[in-house]
């Protein structure tokens, strides 16, 4: 691809806008949303539907310098084995307000590093979570696995749980880029890892590679790719790494002088891509690649692709429920967070609440607005018809929000009697554009970079 200049001049290369994961995004949650909220959302799902569960491990072995998610570092099992104790608490309180009969459409276990419970605690945390609620008919259970943190025994209990999806964290097979974000991770560990987990039936294996890294040329990154595409990897998350060393302070162990500028993130995206595509991969929303037979790759054509905190979902439940500790609950209602902090979110649990202190009750345009950003992170475009069929508002309102979103990115985008649409050479300008719908966004917000 040549770069546009019109992409550098209309804030491509501004790190810090939002993925959009959520909307409104983490950062504009407020206090308003409590414990009494989350008890009454949960108590409003409709007896005997599927929902999502995502459980958060918030513990790593080691603590990879790029890494900015929320994790701490433990070098015993004593914290682990206390914090499954408490999951299984948080799991006592949610069955006491659960409608009967609910099932799990997804269940995800993330982090940190999940796989750092010993089989024994994969087992424990597995039964109490289906004594709760059981897997749904065709229910896909997903856990993150760090390839040196993981063995026979936890995966044979992992199997045994029902995993039906792993997802492995590559980043980038080149050493002396492993070695600059603190991630020793050999090509051959990972490949036979890859391969313990399909020996043991596991349909669908999703990987982690990131652009954007130190020390990373277009030549280092067409190696990764060649690489990690002899796993055969189901879905491949193709993220922009972001450098935010003044929100994680590990970064700073990162050379900043050694980071592609952003031209280069460009070209590095798009060296990765084109890999994939050639491999016959499809193309996901802004980061994501999908063999044509992988659920993601069919929902994109039948336009039930949806984005969570997880990124790009089929999934169709329209509640998801985050335990543990900084996890994210999402319902018709609107967002609920727990304590970040694991001591915090332990003391609630403890004392019979959940621990929610932040989250944002929809209001206003606020769904009307989800549904725009959505769409156009999923497909880059938005259907008017669509906004006028799910929502209670009228043409000349949404042909008011295309008109005041497309003023400034001139003949970047197209709005027509149908609808609001990205046309391919502005894609890298996606979040940019979403932004322009965001009613939340601020100087604050562009300031707290959302990864
Ligand atoms: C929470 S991590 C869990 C993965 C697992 N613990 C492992 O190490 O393999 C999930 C993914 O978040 C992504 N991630 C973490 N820090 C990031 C950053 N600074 N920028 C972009 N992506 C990041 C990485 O691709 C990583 O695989
Ligand atoms: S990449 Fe995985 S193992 Fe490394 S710090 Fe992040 S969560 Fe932990």
């Amino acid at each position: 691809m040549s770069h546009d200049p019109q992409l550098a001049r209309l804030g491509l290369f501004d790190a810090r806008v939002p993925r959009y994961t959520s909307y409104p995004t983490a950062p504009h949650f407020g206090a308003e949303v409590g414990p009494a909220d989350m008890a009454r959302w949960i108590g409003a799902v409709p007896e005997f539907s599927e929902i999502s569960l995502y459980v958060h491990v918030p513990f790593c072995r080691r603590l990879c310098w790029f890494c900015a998610c929320r994790t701490q570092g433990t070098t015993s099992d004593e914290p682990v084995r206390a914090y499954v104790q408490m999951l299984k608490a948080e799991l006592a309180l949610l069955r006491r307000h659960l409608p009967r009969g609910v099932t799990l459409s997804r269940l995800h276990w993330g982090g940190g590093t999940p796989t750092l419970l010993g089989p024994d605690l994969i087992r424990e945390l597995a039964d109490a979570i289906q004594a709760v609620a059981p897997m749904a008919k065709d229910g896909e259970f997903s856990v993150e696995i760090d390839p040196n943190e993981i063995d026979d025994a936890r995966l044979d209990a992992l199997a045994a749980a029902g995993m039906n999806r792993a997802s492995i964290g590559v980043q980038d097979f080149d050493p002396m880029i492993q070695k600059a974000i603190g991630r020793d991770q050999a090509y051959e560990l990972t490949r036979n890892v890859a391969m313990r987990i399909r020996d043991r039936g596991v349909a669908s294996l999703n990987t982690d590679i990131l652009y954007g890294l130190p020390f990373q040329t277009g030549p280092r990154i067409a190696d990764s790719v060649q690489k990690l595409l002899t796993l055969s990897p189901d879905r491949v998350a193709l993220y922009g790494y972001a450098h935010v060393p003044w929100m994680s302070r590990r970064q700073q162990m990162i050379p900043s002088d050694a980071m592609p500028t952003p031209e280069e993130r460009l070209a590095l995206f798009e060296t990765a891509r084109q890999l994939f595509l050639w491999d016959g991969y499809v193309e996901v929303g802004i980061d994501h690649f999908a063999k044509p037979e992988d659920g993601l790759a069919r929902a994109l054509q039948t336009g039930a692709l949806r984005r969570n905190f997880q990124g790009y979902t089929d999934d169709p439940a329209k509640v998801l429920i985050g335990l543990g500790a900084s996890s994210i609950s999402r319902f018709p209602q609107g967002y609920a967070q727990n304590a970040s902090g694991t001591a915090e979110h332990t003391r609630a649990i403890r004392d019979g609440r959940f621990s929610t202190h932040r989250g944002h009750a929809f209001r206003g345009e606020d769904l009307l607005r989800a549904r725009i950003i959505e769409a156009l992170m999923c497909e880059f475009r938005v259907l008017k018809e669509e906004l006028l069929r799910e929502f209670d508002t009228s043409v000349a309102r949404v042909d008011a929000l295309f008109r005041t979103a497309a003023a400034a990115f001139g003949d970047m985008v197209h709005v027509t009697g149908e609808g609001f649409f990205i046309p391919e050479r502005a894609r890298p300008l996606t979040r940019m554009i979403a932004r322009a719908f965001d009613a939340y966004d601020s100087e604050k917000a562009r300031h707290s970079a959302a990864i």
